[in-house]
């Protein structure tokens, strides 16, 4: 079933020592099919940062299988697991993970070293990229001299620039005021339009409601998914 983009069957994750374990996730099963836009939501602890790194390919589970368009990805090497990484999935971090010493055009071109693109190509795809999210005009700027959500932007624009499969944003507007906040989802909710695969953490239940699907997780589990019908259904009544 390859047009699951995600699916995870039976992930369990352990901490701890084989004498004490700390179940943090109990038996997850989810699939992701392409062009869905899904929010994690669940209480502080309830595991949704353990399961976006599973499917960032950052962590493995302990247990269970972890397809990737149709590959196993759940057992692979440190370094194909990094290539995964590279090459098909996006990630964004709560607090940007910028690189403090480098402007913004080279901060989105990090993940096309790794993936050894020429640089006549790197310049083309990070400007055209950077364009996009509205950030023409920061081009040389570095990370301290942007907005929180000017940061953000930039992640997302590194997240996008090996043209992933699945983009993956954990709290993303976390540490954003309401306006930035409001941008940088306005840019999800656009790459949404765009077909893009998008899976985000958020405490915020308005951001969530706005999102066709919700995933709440409750102690190490699934609790509900939620699919909203796509039609935008008639206002009023
Ligand atoms: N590396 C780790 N070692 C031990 N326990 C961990 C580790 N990472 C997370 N946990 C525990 O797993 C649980 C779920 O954490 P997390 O996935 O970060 O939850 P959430 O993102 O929903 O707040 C928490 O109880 C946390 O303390
Ligand atoms: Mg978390």
């Amino acid at each position: 079933m390859s047009d699951s983009v995600v699916a995870i069957e039976g992930v369990e994750k352990q901490y701890g020592t084989a004498e004490t374990p700390v179940c943090v996730l109990k038996g997850v099963d989810l699939q992701i099919p392409r062009g869905d836009f899904a929010a994690v939501v669940g209480a502080s602890g309830s595991g949704k940062t353990t399961l976006m790194n599973i499917l960032g390919c950052l962590d493995r589970p302990t247990r269970g299988t972890y397809r990737l368009e149709g590959e196993d990805v759940s057992r692979l090497s440190d370094a194909a697991l990094s290539r995964v990484r590279n090459r098909r999935i996006g990630f964004v971090f709560q607090s940007f993970n910028l690189i403090a010493q480098l402007t913004v055009v080279e901060n989105v071109e990090v993940p096309l070293f790794y993936a050894r693109v020429p640089r006549r190509e790197r310049r083309r795809r990070v400007e055209a990229l950077l364009e996009a999210v509205g950030l023409s005009h920061r081009l040389h700027h570095h990370p301290t001299q942007l907005s929180g959500g000017e940061c953000q932007r930039v992640a997302v624009a590194r997240a996008l620039v090996n043209e992933p499969v699945l983009l993956l944003a954990d709290e993303p507007t976390g540490n954003l005021d309401s306006h930035n906040g409001a941008e940088v989802m306005k840019l999800f909710h656009l790459l949404h339009g765009q077909g893009r695969t998008i899976v985000l953490v958020t405490h915020n239940p308005e951001i969530a409601a706005a999102l066709p699907r919700v995933i709440e997780m409750r102690d190490g589990s699934i609790l509900r998914d939620h699919a909203k019908t796509t039609v935008a259904a008639a206002g009023g009544a």
